[in-house]
């Protein structure tokens, strides 16, 4: 394989989809037959709040960052039954893989997804208004089912952060990568 533009991405089924049982069809979606691409990691995740914080950093401060990491986390979906809380994180890997996943999924917005992207990924999820202490709509919380880095850089700072480097196999590594005691 050509190193030109070899990439690698992170992809998370997120607790909507597992709770939908859309995992197969999403799979089938990303299938090397679909993207040209090639599974390098994969494993099944019940995401921390440190975890999605730092996932989510970005987002730190916004109205709907309380209701994103209890997104992520799986307590929206699974509120009586926390074993199930998970996502699937899968790297993939393959020339443009970062493009060619985020094309897959389509627009964040699930309403925006459905009207100029019918038919994506994302076509299939929905648009959850969120309320303060006295039910007013303050936002929204936007469940898309799937996440899929957005660049090439974002990438590999996501999948040095849910990854360790022993989790892919050695010959598929792009990065030189190393276990940092600080972080655990
Ligand atoms: P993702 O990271 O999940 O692949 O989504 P994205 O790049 O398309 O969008 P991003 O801006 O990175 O947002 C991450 C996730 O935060 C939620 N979000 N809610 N209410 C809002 O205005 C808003 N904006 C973003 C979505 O769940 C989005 O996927
Ligand atoms: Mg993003």
């Amino acid at each position: 394989m050509s190193n030109a533009k070899l990439e690698q991405t992170l992809v998370l089924l997120k607790p909507d989809a597992l709770k939908n049982s859309l995992t197969g069809y999403l799979l089938s979606q990303l299938s090397e037959f679909h993207t040209g691409l090639h599974f390098s990691g994969t494993k099944i995740v019940q995401v921390s709040k440190m975890l999605a914080e730092q996932h989510y950093a970005e987002h730190f401060g916004k109205v709907f960052f309380p209701s994103l990491l209890d997104y992520i986390m799986g307590c929206i979906h699974y509120p009586d039954e926390p074993w199930k809380r998970r996502v699937v994180a899968i790297v993939y890997q393959g020339e443009n893989a970062v493009k060619k996943i985020r094309e897959i999924a389509g627009p964040t917005n699930p309403h925006v997804a459905r009207k100029d992207k019918p038919g994506c990924i994302r076509a299939l999820g929905t648009i959850v208004p969120i309320q303060d202490a006295e039910g007013k709509a303050i936002g929204d919380r936007i469940d898309n089912l799937i996440h899929a880095s957005a660049t090439p850089e974002e990438a590999e700072r996501e999948i040095k952060l849910w990854f360790k480097p022993d989790d892919i196999p050695p010959l598929m590594h792009i990065y030189p990568t190393a276990v940092s005691d600080d972080y655990y």
